[in-house]
């Protein structure tokens, strides 16, 4: 199998995470990976350039990147890629270390909890490997300064014994590529963001390209779909593939329990009415936001922790999974004073807008 990855995964032996962000990280995984595991997910994740749709930029700059450090036979500069969940971030990482032709080794900032752990990993990368570091900004401060040099003059410099016995050892590394990627870009502190040459952010996709998405998902997956069944899931996918890919599977078993297991757009419409996904993509958890922000604070504006509050759900949560998409499609706006439903906003959840309300936000 010449095209499949060299991976290690590398994970920690106890997560030391907040319960916020442990749930915020339930809620993602449930919300957007849910069946990720079961067979056949992890083969829809294009392995080459050519099969990654969209985010054409970030694609061909990348692109020319790999291609260069090929010819000169170097490594690939470090890099970054953030932006909101589900949208390729480690699907791009993956492919990089391919078209590369070396070994990724897959770890997360929660799992590096000691020094010794990015030490070790460290001392067994092999010249040109890719070290990805998921969730990249929850690395502790402690581990992150080891990178520093790491990245920067492939090297750590650690101390063995205490006191009098303390030494200081320098250990020389093999050239290596590091790839961190993140949902929340903000929270990595200057020294570690300035390392990387190479910064990239995933957006949103278009309906046509979450379109291209699920006709190449189901053709891997075998399900007679047609362009119209396509689309409707396509709208619905919050412009995130992983969701998309997500709902093709649902609609996929409603088709097979309900119809004949083709997909058209009627079938496509009923299935996800009955999954409580709106038209827009929206769920349960959207749109109790939303509500809450329109009902209870008439529209804002209001601060992350009332709503969070309110809405019995952490900050972290609404930050990272609820606003992004939110914010894409115009149905709040973030202000200094804090959080607004738009017009548009208020009028999806049927909240009534005051006109001279609406008159004013309509000039911001
Ligand atoms: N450009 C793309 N073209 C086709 N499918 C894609 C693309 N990007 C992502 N996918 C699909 O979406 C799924 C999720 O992508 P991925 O795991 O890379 O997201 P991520 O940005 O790393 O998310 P997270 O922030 O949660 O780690 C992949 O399994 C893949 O099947
Ligand atoms: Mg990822």
């Amino acid at each position: 199998m010449a095209d499949s990855a060299r991976e290690r995964i590398v994970t920690g032996a106890n997560d030391t995470d907040s319960s916020a962000e442990r749930r915020a990280t339930e809620l993602l995984r449930d919300r957007a990976q849910r069946n990720s595991n079961s067979p056949g997910m992890n083969d829809l994740r294009p392995r080459r350039f050519a099969d990654y749709i969209g985010q054409r930029d970030v694609v061909n700059s990348i692109q020319i990147a790999v291609e260069a450090a090929k010819h000169r036979g170097d490594t690939l500069d470090h890099a970054l890629f953030h932006g909101p969940p589900g949208l390729g971030k480690t699907t791009i990482s993956q492919i990089i270390a391919r078209e590369m032709d070396t070994t990724l080794v897959h770890t997360s900032g929660p799992a590096l909890e000691r020094p010794a752990d990015v030490v070790g990993i460290l001392s067994n990368q092999k010249y040109g490997d890719v070290l990805f570091i998921d969730e990249i900004h929850r690395l502790s401060h402690a581990v992150e300064e080891y990178l520093y040099s790491a990245m920067e003059d492939f090297r750590v410099d650690f101390i063995t014994g205490t006191g009098a016995f303390a030494k200081t050892i320098n250990l020389p590394l093999q050239k290596f590529t590091l790839i961190g990627s993140t949902t929340r870009a903000g929270m990595l502190s200057p020294p570690l963001r300035e390392r990387f040459a190479l910064t990239y952010h995933l957006d949103f996709y278009s309906d046509e390209e979450i379109t291209q998405v699920v006709k190449r998902s189901a053709m891997i997956l075998s399900v007679p779909i047609d362009e119209a069944g396509a689309e409707v899931i396509a709208k619905r996918s919050r412009g995130t593939p992983r969701i998309a890919n997500n709902l093709l599977r649902r609609v996929r078993d409603f088709a097979q329990v309900r119809g004949d297991g083709k997909i058209d757009s009627g079938v496509a419409a009923e299935a996800l009415r009955v999954e409580g996904v709106d038209e827009l993509g929206l769920d349960r958890l959207d749109r109790l936001y939303l509500e809450t922000l329109a009902k209870n604070y008439g529209g804002g504006p209001a601060g992350i922790n009332a709503l969070a509050a309110s809405a019995n759900e952490e900050v972290q949560t609404l930050e990272d999974v609820v606003e992004p998409f939110l914010l894409k499609i115009g149905f709040i706006m973030r202000t200094p004073q804090g959080r607004r439903a738009t017009p548009q906003g208020m009028m999806h959840v049927g909240a009534p807008i005051e006109s001279s309300d609406a008159g004013q936000r309509s000039l911001l």
